[in-house]
Order: C-alpha cells, then structure tokens, then sequence
C-alpha cells in the first residue's frame, strides 16, 4: 500500500484457519486495517498475536445473513469503510460418496462456502462501487475444475462460485470493483500436514511441481489482487495449484 494515502481496510473471512491467519497476517504487514471474521471465538487470540491495533477479530456464523450485516456494521464502525473482501471461509462437512451425502450436510457447504460470499458481497459491493474503488477475491479451489470424488458438495460449491465472481464483476465493473476468484491446489495449512503422509504423498504427485503450496504464496496473490497495480483483472479464475490441473500422466 502506498504509504502516503489511508490505511485502507480488508474483511477477511474464516481467518481463524490455515490461509485466513496467514492472509490476515500478510495484509495487516503491508499496512491494512483487517477485520478478521470466523466463527470460531479462538479468531480473538489468533488476532492478538498479529499485533496491530487495527486487526479487528469477530465471532460469527456467515452462514446467517443477519450476523454478516451486523458484524460489518460494526467493523465499519471501528476501523472504516470497507475496501476490500476475501470470502475464504469453506468447509468441507461431508467426505462421502455421492450416494451416502445427506440433506444436511449438502446444505451446510452450501451455507459457508457459496451463500455467506453473496451475503459479504451483497452488503459490500454496492458501498465499494459508491466510493469508486474495491477489491474483491473469492477463494475457490482446484476442486471446482477437477471435481473431487467423496466431495460433491465442497466441489460442486468452489464451482459455483465461478457464477458469484464473474456477475458480480459484470455489475460492479464500471463503477471501480473488481471481483476475481482464486483456485488453490494443496496447500501446506496444519490440516494438511496432519494428513497419512502417503495421502500427502499422492496429493504431492498429482501437481505438476511435486510440493504443496504455501499459504505466504497465496497472500502474496491475494495482495496483489487488492492493489491499485491489479486494476485492469477482473472477473477471472486465477489457478494457484502447481499445475495440479494438468495431466500429470506421461505416456513414456
Ligand atoms: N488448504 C488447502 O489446501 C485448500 C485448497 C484449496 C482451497 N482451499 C480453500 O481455502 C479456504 C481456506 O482454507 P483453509 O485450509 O485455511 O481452511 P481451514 O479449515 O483451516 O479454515 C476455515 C475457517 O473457516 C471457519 N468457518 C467455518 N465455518 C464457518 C462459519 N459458519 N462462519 C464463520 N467461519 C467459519 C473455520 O472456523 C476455519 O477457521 C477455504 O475456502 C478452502 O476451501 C484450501
């Protein structure tokens, strides 16, 4: 951020996770004010730790469209007009066949990782385009290309939310707000490494790179979607995956 103009202020959903602390981190580093949005109340010592008086931790459940205004409102309270949003939360509730995903777990992916982004986006995205300027960055998944079998409802959803990015940069493109969604492959977040290390091997050898991302590389991708230098990008899907979407078989 050019450190002449304001303190400009980010919302960062699920940030009490893997790559919401570390993007929480990343931008208050780079002089944000965040508010930090999970619903787990362990989001008020992850915040602490960040130490800057301008990241501002809040327990809600995005999946209640009531708790989403009123937690905006009173971050827009503390630390300002809203610049920039990052739907990060996402669950995944059920790994499970197609035939045995119940009703209610369908509906709670539905709930965290595709409605609780239109709710965020709906509240946010019409104040941005009144001040002209706001960045946008829904956080997806290679799932949402690949599918991912034993998880319909993650992927069908991280799909989905191809169709919250691409109209909600159609209507708000003229008036300055951009709105672009990210599609990570593996990601080295503590949930991952504490999975069977030949699970993690497999995952390994399914992207072109042979590694895990890092949550500081998708941070540094998420900055610079929020800045004035990414102005011109919008409405794309941008695969941060190590190549996890291309054919990885050689027929040598
Ligand atoms: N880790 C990976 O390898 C990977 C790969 C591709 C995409 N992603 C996506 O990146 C995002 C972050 O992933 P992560 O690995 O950090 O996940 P994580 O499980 O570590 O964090 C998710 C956070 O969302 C919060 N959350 C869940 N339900 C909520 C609700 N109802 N209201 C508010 N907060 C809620 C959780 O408490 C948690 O802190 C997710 O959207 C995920 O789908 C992750």
């Amino acid at each position: 951020m050019d450190k002449t103009s304001r303190r400009k202020t980010i919302i960062i959903t699920g940030a009490a996770g893997g790559i919401g602390q570390g993007l929480s981190k990343h931008m208050a580093s780079l002089g944000w004010k965040v508010g930090m949005i999970d619903i787990n109340p362990i989001i008020k010592e992850i915040a602490q730790a960040i130490d800057d008086t301008m990241v501002m931790p809040v327990v809600c459940d995005i999946r209640d469209s009531a708790q989403v205004d009123a937690v905006i409102t009173r971050i827009e309270d503390t630390l300002g007009p809203i610049d920039a949003l990052v739907n990060n939360a996402g669950i995944v509730a059920n790994i499970a066949p197609i035939a045995k995903m119940k009703d209610n777990r369908w509906a709670n992916e539905l709930a965290v990782n595709l409605s609780a982004a239109f709710y965020f986006i709906r509240n946010l995205a019409p104040k941005m385009a009144e001040k002209g300027w706001g960045r946008i960055i829904n956080v997806s998944s290679a799932a949402a290309r690949s599918g991912l079998p034993a998880q319909i409802g993650y992927a069908s959803t991280k799909s989905a939310l191809w169709g919250v990015t691409s109209t909600t940069a159609a209507e708000f493109g003229s008036k300055g707000v951009t709105c672009n969604s990210i599609l990570p492959g593996v990601i080295a977040t503590p949930t991952v490494l504490s999975m069977p290390a030949h699970i993690q091997e497999g995952v390994k050898k399914a992207s072109v790179l042979g590694r895990f991302g890092e949550i500081e590389e998708i941070a540094h991708l998420v900055a610079f979607l929020c800045s004035e230098k990414a102005g011109f990008i919008t409405g794309a899907e941008i695969d941060i995956d190590g190549g996890y979407r291309l054919n990885n078989t050689s027929l040598t």
